[in-house]
């Protein structure tokens, strides 16, 4: 039997994707009250990094320390993969080692060819294309704020980018909708923006966009890979920082949500990431939770526990 992959949120139904939220909330819950639940002994997740991480790799390792396995960190450089070895390969020889794999890396296509020849579950840590593991968390902060994301408002400031391509699936997953401010040529996929056609407002005022949204967020002007384009993306962002004057647009008790990391002075003001509406703390902890959960589902093919 194929392993389930979650490589994207279209991975999961609409019902998996809440039970996987919910059991993010009670896996919290259980962490804050000090028990242990650690059922995954002798399970091993290898988790490979193409990109730079902190959160994605600490929240992998200790939430699967903390569910009793035990994971390993892969880098290029250290790796054959690094040398040339094809990914299929790669993918052949890892799944038989370990139970779970988690991949970052640049092009989708390549996650997806790993995907193809792995017999056990792949989870996309962050592609050119999307960040679905970001958008659990994402989601996690959403319901712990406003409850139902159905019929919610979210500001996209910035850049098109892989964040904004999983805002546009998660806004058809759950039923909300995503107002988008980005200059042009930034825009997110074309399929992507077609495909979510009643859940999106493209537009290119940022104070448009924001008015009356129940969360603004946004991301780094240059994403990792990008760095060579830094100069221009600086000139072409002017005026996308979301600062007090965006956030008085929105919904009074809207928050402020960014994947991190941030550049306080140039997609966000520190008044704003470092103000009252910021919920980035949180966001940046449910990634744990979450991936707790999703790690959970996938091992458990899909019959997560419900306390
Ligand atoms: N948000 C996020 O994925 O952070 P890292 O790049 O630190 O993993
Ligand atoms: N869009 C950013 C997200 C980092 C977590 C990047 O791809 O670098």
């Amino acid at each position: 039997m194929k392993p389930r992959h979650f490589l994207s949120l279209f991975d999961l139904t609409p019902v998996e994707l809440q039970q996987v939220l919910r059991r993010a909330g009670q896996l919290k819950a259980m962490r804050r009250r000090g028990e242990s639940y650690a059922p995954f002994p002798q399970k091993v997740l290898g988790m490979i990094f193409e990109k730079a991480s902190t959160r994605t790799r600490v929240s992998f390792e200790a939430g699967m320390a903390q569910l009793g396995g035990s994971a390993i960190f892969l880098a290029p450089r250290d790796t054959q993969l690094g040398r040339g070895e094809p990914v299929e390969d790669t993918a052949r020889v890892l799944s038989s080692m370990v139970d779970i794999v988690m991949i970052r890396t640049f092009e989708h296509a390549k996650l997806e060819r790993f995907a193809a020849c792995s017999t056990v579950p792949v989870i996309n840590g962050l592609t050119d294309y999307n960040h679905p593991c970001q958008l659990l968390a994402d989601l996690q902060t959403l319901i712990e704020h406003c409850g139902e994301l159905r019929g919610r408002t979210v500001a996209w400031i910035g850049d098109g980018n892989n964040m904004c391509n999983s805002y546009l699936k998660a806004a058809m997953q759950c039923d909300f909708l995503v107002r988008i401010a980005v200059p042009p040529g930034y825009e997110p996929d074309p399929g992507l923006l077609q495909q979510a056609a009643d859940r999106v407002v493209l537009l290119r005022d940022p104070l448009a966009a924001a008015q009356g949204a129940d969360v603004v967020t946004t991301d780094v002007w240059s994403s990792m890979g990008k760095e060579k384009e830094q100069a221009r993306r600086t000139r072409d962002f002017t005026g996308y920082e979301v600062n007090a004057a965006i956030m008085a647009q929105a919904k009074p008790n809207a928050i402020f949500l960014h994947c991190l990391p941030a550049h306080r002075g140039e997609e966000v003001s520190a008044e704003v990431i470092d103000g009252p509406q910021s919920r980035v703390w949180d966001q940046a902890e449910n990634r744990l939770h979450t991936q707790k959960a999703l790690m959970e589902f996938l091992l458990l093919e899909g019959q997560l526990p419900l306390f």
